[in-house]
């Protein structure tokens, strides 16, 4: 066992961070040989997209909260950078892992290159070559500065290799947010939201959206949700809405959805905060359709094998497609609704090969990532430092 602990700075910053990062942080938590520090910048501050996910995943409090709020992307970049590069500069972590691809993941990983600090980049190499995506923008540049590409599916190693990465670099661990599921399913399962809704198993449709490609233009917002609103006439359609995607429907005029409320039952688009994980992965579960522009529901459904139409052009997790049960359905409200019917009503499903799930999707990613840490750290040592032989 080694003599000392290498301090390793982890960074979460919005709501799809914190699945990622809780089963790494516990796992580094218990090696003996890693000091694990945790740096919430504060990019979501709102209860239901942050402090939850803190209380069901099981993650400790942050050791630091960055409290950078909203702002435009690149004031807000340029926020985390400032506070997080202070940070660092006082504490000189031996590695900074950021997971993801929001803008905290990107300004934490830019921080770790200029300050000569390896950052390893969790859930590295998905493009879905679309610049117009303020996330694609966040993978390229993360994994361009990131010495330890941790990746979830195989296609990720082919991208990085086109874009010059070194293959020594990349190691397939698997899929965190499954070792999240996997571990929190059976309580998911006993959720009391659906009961509480209503919701009968496989008779309701789960829809989510709040990319602004999907939700920042009223129009198009509207006759997407008029399109959902035909198959909503048979099917529940719960709705847990992000505040962006709230604030635009209002902007919107669209006045087709109702806001769910205790003793309500019935059909239509029924909109509810946005859920917590265990309620939100119940519903899921149990949903006859998914419906989203998210990117980790295409893989959370694809684990549970739930129907799931994304409404995208595209998408940076091609095995959902190949091996999940995840269908691109493109951005006109049109096909999303003839292949919402087709699922709902022909019983076709959305998948369009054989449902395999993912190789390393098991729910053992986080040991793998502790292991390769394992193998890198102490090699830096050795190589770095002259009592090297206090850490054999
Ligand atoms: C961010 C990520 C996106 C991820 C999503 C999950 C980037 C570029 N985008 O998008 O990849 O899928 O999180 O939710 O990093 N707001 C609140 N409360 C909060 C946080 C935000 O009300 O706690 C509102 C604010 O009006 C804010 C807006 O939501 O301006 C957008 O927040 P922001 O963090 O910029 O991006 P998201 O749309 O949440």
């Amino acid at each position: 066992m080694p003599a000392r602990s290498f301090r390793i700075m982890n960074v979460v910053g919005a709501r799809p961070n914190m699945m990622k990062m809780a089963p790494l942080f516990r796992e580094m938590m218990s090696a003996s040989f890693l000091d694990p520090v945790l740096v919430h910048t504060g990019q979501h501050y709102d209860y239901d997209l942050s402090q939850v996910f803190f209380e069901q995943l099981r993650m400790p409090q942050p050791d630091y909260n960055l409290e950078v709020g909203s702002g435009t992307h690149h004031s807000q970049t340029a926020a985390v950078m400032e506070r997080f590069g202070n940070l660092v500069r006082e504490s000189r972590p031996d590695l900074i892992v950021v997971v993801g691809d929001v803008n905290s993941t990107m300004a934490c990983a830019l921080v770790g290159a200029k300050e000569l600090i390896p950052v390893a980049h969790v859930e590295a190499g998905l493009r879905s070559f679309d610049r117009t995506m303020p996330e694609e923008v966040n993978r390229v540049v993360t994994d361009a500065v990131s010495e330890l590409l941790f990746t979830t599916e195989e296609s990720a190693a082919e991208n990085l290799e086109r874009e010059g990465i070194s293959r020594e670099k990349v190691h397939f661990v698997g899929n965190l947010m499954i070792d999240s599921l996997v571990q929190a399913l059976d309580t998911a399962r006993a959720s009391a939201l659906k009961a509480r809704m209503g919701l009968e198993p496989k008779k309701y449709v789960v829809l989510t959206l709040h990319r602004p490609a999907n939700v920042d233009d009223p129009e198009r917002l509207a006759r997407t949700l008029t399109a959902i609103s035909e198959i909503a006439r048979d099917f529940p359609v719960v709705f847990p809405v992000h505040p962006r995607t709230k604030a635009k429907i209002a902007a919107s005029g669209f006045e087709g959805a109702r806001e769910w409320r205790s003793g309500m039952t019935g059909a239509g688009i029924l909109t509810i905060p946005p859920a917590s994980y265990l309620d939100f992965i119940g519903l899921v579960d149990d949903a006859a359709l998914v419906i989203t522009d998210s990117g980790g529901l295409q893989e959370e459904t694809s684990y549970l094998g739930v129907d799931c139409l994304t409404f995208r052009e595209n998408t940076e997790r091609p095995v959902t497609v190949l091996q999940g049960t995840n269908r691109l359905v493109g951005t006109d409200p049109d096909a999303l609704l003839r292949e919402a019917r087709a699922v709902l009503y022909d019983g076709r499903p959305s998948r369009n090969g054989q449902h395999v799930p993912p190789r390393f999707w098991d729910g053992q990613a986080a040991g793998r990532i502790v292991g390769v840490l394992h193998n890198y750290l102490l090699g830096q040592a050795s190589e770095g430092c002259a009592s090297h032989q206090d850490l054999r």
